[in-house]
Formats: C-alpha cells, structure tokens, sequence
C-alpha cells in the first residue's frame, strides 16, 4: 500500500488537495479541494447517493441547514456531551486527546491487554513533560447570529447531519406519506473543533457526511441492521471496489457503545497509519425522535395506517465520511509499476492511480501528437464532442510518454492520440490505463467505445 507521504505529494503535485489557505503560510489541518479532487469527491458523492438513495425506493433524499435553533442540540445531547478529554502538557503547553494516548500506548509493543493503562503514567508524546488531568473539551463550533454577541445570540455550526433529519421527520412522513421503514439521506458539510486533528484529511475541523437515518419498527431490528451491513460491504466490494481485507468490523461492546444503542459497528480500514474508523452504522433506539418530542413538545409519533398503532420509531443510522472515503479510495488505487519506454526492451517507474473508472475524477485525455494546427483541426472537435458526456482533457504539449504519465497519475482511464496517420485513415490510437494496450479505432467510434467501458 502507498505511504501517507506517497499519496499526500501526488495531491498536492497533481492538484487533488491543496493545504488550505496555503498563500498566508496555511491553517494547520486545514486543506482545500483541487480541481481532480472535487471531481474525485463528487464521483464518490453521486455513486453514494445512487446507491444508498437513488435506487432504492425507501429512501428520500433532504438537504438541511448548517446553523439550526440551539435548542436541537440541547435536545440532542451535543452541548453537554459532544466532548472528548482532554489533557494539556504543563511544560510545551500542546494539547491532547486523552483517549488518542491511551490507544498509542495501548499499540506499543509491550503492551499488555490485561493491564488497563494508568492515566497518571502518561507523558506528553512531543517533549515528555507531565500532563494536566483530563478535561472535557466540548466540540462544538460556536458562532453568533447577528449583530450582538451575547449569550442569547449563540449559535452553533452543526457537527453532524443527523439532526436536520430528525427535526423533519414529521414533515417529511406528512408530504411523502411513507410508510415503515423507510429512511431520509442526506450529504453535507460539518464542523467539529477536534482537539487533535491530522493525518491529512482524515480527522479535519471541516468535514463532509453522508448519512442516513431509517426508521423501523423496532420489531425485527436485527435482520434490518444486518440487510445494512451486508448492503454496506457491498458497497465497499462493487461500487468503490476496495480490497475487502482492508476493512476491519469492529463490533463495538456494551460498555463503549452510548447508552441508548443497542448495537454499533464501527467499519474501520488499514490505513498506514494504523487501523482506524472509516464509517460505522448505529442502532439508536427510539432515543432522538424521542428527545427530541419531549423538547419541542411536538408529536413525533407515527401511526400505522392499516393497524392504526401508535409508536415513536426507531432507527438504524449507517453514517460515511466522505473525506475519508475519499482518502481510502486514493490508497487503494495507488500504484508504482515499472512500464515501458519507447526504447524497446526497456522500462520506468510509473504511479498510476487504478480508480474504478466511474470514480475517475478524468475520464479520457485527448492528445494530439504534436501542436500542428491539422492535428489540432481533428482532436479539439473529437476533444469537444466527448465532453458533452464525459470529462476530457486535452494535453498538447510534451513527449507522448510523459502526457501519459501524467494521465496515469491522475487514473485517467483513456488516453486518445491523434497522429498524423489520423488526417489519413479516420483512426485515433486508445490506451488503457491499466493494461497500456493501444486499440487503433475509427474516430466515429470513440464514443462508443468509451461508453461501452465507462458505463458499465
Ligand atoms: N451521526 C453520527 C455521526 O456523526 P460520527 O462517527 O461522529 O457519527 C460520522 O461521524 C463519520 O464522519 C465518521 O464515521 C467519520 O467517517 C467522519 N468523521 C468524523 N469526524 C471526522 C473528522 N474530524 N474529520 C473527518 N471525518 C470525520
């Protein structure tokens, strides 16, 4: 697998992920989508929303809004509870999470399972200083609305989206008239003020979810949470098309799980940097309508139309962060493979990115052999015409090897060269990616070509 380092040089060097606000010397942890990694995240995004929403017909899709009515996260817990403890090193003065050094020395070698560790034997990991005793941090981002700044105009930035979903049940249940189970999705931003960011953008204060609450009876739950987990694997198998040994199940026990959920499993992957949560999927009881009736005083029941029984449902709440799905999908398809060079018998290193072609940020590069304007006449028209389905680069300028190169660094799926034979016998040359075989093909076949091996 790709090194961290690997994979956070091509970003930048290829535009995926810049460091964020790099011009005014960065802000730490912070890290802005470049041209192929926005497209790299909205191909994850839409094939997400295809497969948890689009093609089911017990999904309905809401966009919620960042900033709700405090009294949502009262209710919901997030202001009294959404913390982590934290510790500060009475001598360099960094902060961290409790919890985080207790997992690091729980990895060291001679550590001894049977043994819990001693919060007071901890010492700071940067200079070995002695550690204040644990605090709770809360994460929330707090803003004002308006123009004073006081206690009555605070507001929060939400820290996850499963809220504007409960908060709209009701309404939803009214205009859709749905009945049990079914669920609401949605994708959107959120903001949490993490004590210890890192590892690039796996733990950032900014991240995007998608998630979904669906609503059940509580009868049966069981067979609901596992048709989820098997639904889950596969979309890790068949749509990101991930090596399934990546991917660790971490049943998660009684005493860590919150004490209204009965079961939560937490799918985590093997990062370089150690195995840690990519997602989960909670079984959350009938807690949040629950709450959340009980604050507003508004009924959040359901009545069964046919038996007429009356009951708050439950819910089972499968929940993705994208960065992070988008971090693994750059690992998986990471590649160094020796290719060969024009000189015959002889090879070079190449990086390729192996994405599942519906996740290619690029789908096709045009590239006509060199800048003459009769090989520039056939390949901005051939260029121009795939765009209205695809998106297609064009690269003029270089050696052929080196553009592609630089396609296979970005895991562009097709290369297309225009040559001089081209203004003769109407054919283009095709490579793969993946295979670096050449198909010579009529340039009135192209599109078909691409569609037959990009919509499949
Ligand atoms: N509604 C449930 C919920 O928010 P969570 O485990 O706190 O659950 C959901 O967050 C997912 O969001 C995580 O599984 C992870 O993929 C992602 N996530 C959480 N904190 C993150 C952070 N600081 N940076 C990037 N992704 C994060």
């Amino acid at each position: 697998m790709a090194s961290m380092e690997d994979i956070i040089s091509l970003c930048k060097r290829r535009g995926f992920v810049f460091p964020g606000s790099e011009i005014y010397g960065g802000l730490a942890n912070s890290w802005d989508y470049g041209p192929l990694g926005h497209l790299l995240k909205q191909n994850i995004k839409a094939a997400w929303w295809k497969f948890f929403v689009a093609e089911r017909e017990d999904m309905v899709p809401l966009d919620t809004a960042i900033i709700m009515n405090p009294k949502v996260w009262e209710a919901s817990g997030h202001i009294q509870n959404f913390s982590d403890p934290l510790v500060e090193c009475k001598s360099c003065h960094r902060r961290f999470r409790v919890d985080h050094l207790l997992e690091a020395r729980g990895a060291e070698p001679d550590y001894d399972k049977e043994t819990p560790i001693d919060i007071r034997n901890l010492r700071c990991p940067e200079c070995g200083g002695e550690l204040t005793d644990p605090k709770q941090f809360n994460l929330m981002f707090k803003t004002f609305i308006g123009p004073t700044e006081d206690e009555s105009s605070v507001a929060y930035l939400r820290p996850e989206t499963a809220a504007g979903m409960f908060v709209n049940f009701k309404n939803v249940l009214n205009v859709t008239r749905r009945r049990l189970p079914f669920g609401i999705a949605q994708i959107g931003k959120n903001f949490r003020n993490e004590i210890t960011p890192g590892n690039f953008i796996f733990r950032t204060r900014e991240f995007e979810i998608g998630e979904f609450e669906y609503f059940i009876r509580p009868q049966g739950w069981e067979e609901v949470f596992e048709m989820w987990l098997k639904e889950i694997s596969r979309w890790w198998g068949d749509v990101m098309r991930i090596n399934l040994d990546n991917l660790v199940w971490h049943e998660i026990p009684a005493a860590d799980r919150a004490f209204y959920s009965r079961r939560t499993v937490d799918i985590e992957y093997k990062y370089p940097f150690g195995v840690k949560e990519l997602h989960g999927i909670a079984y959350r009881t009938d807690y949040d309508l629950s709450r959340h009736e009980e604050r507003s005083g508004q009924d959040l029941h359901y009545t069964d139309p046919v038996t007429n029984e009356r009951f708050i449902p439950h819910v089972i709440e499968p929940t993705f962060g994208l960065d992070r799905m988008l971090l693994v999908s750059l690992l998986e398809a990471y590649r160094e493979e020796e290719a060969p060079t024009a000189v015959e018998g002889e090879t070079e290193k190449r990086v390729v990115l192996k994405f599942p072609r519906h996740l290619a940020p690029i789908k096709a590069a045009v590239l006509p052999l060199s800048k003459k304007p009769e090989l520039n006449a056939v390949a901005r028209p051939l260029a121009q015409a795939l765009r209205r389905r695809w998106m297609v680069d064009y690269d003029e300028t270089q050696s052929i090897g080196k553009r592609y190169r630089r396609q296979d660094e970005i895991g562009t799926p097709f290369c297309i060269t225009v040559d001089f034979d081209t203004l003769e016998d109407k054919k283009v040359t095709v490579r793969d990616r993946d295979t670096m075989e050449q198909t010579r093909l009529p340039i009135d076949d192209v599109a078909h070509y691409l569609s037959e091996r990009l919509e499949t």
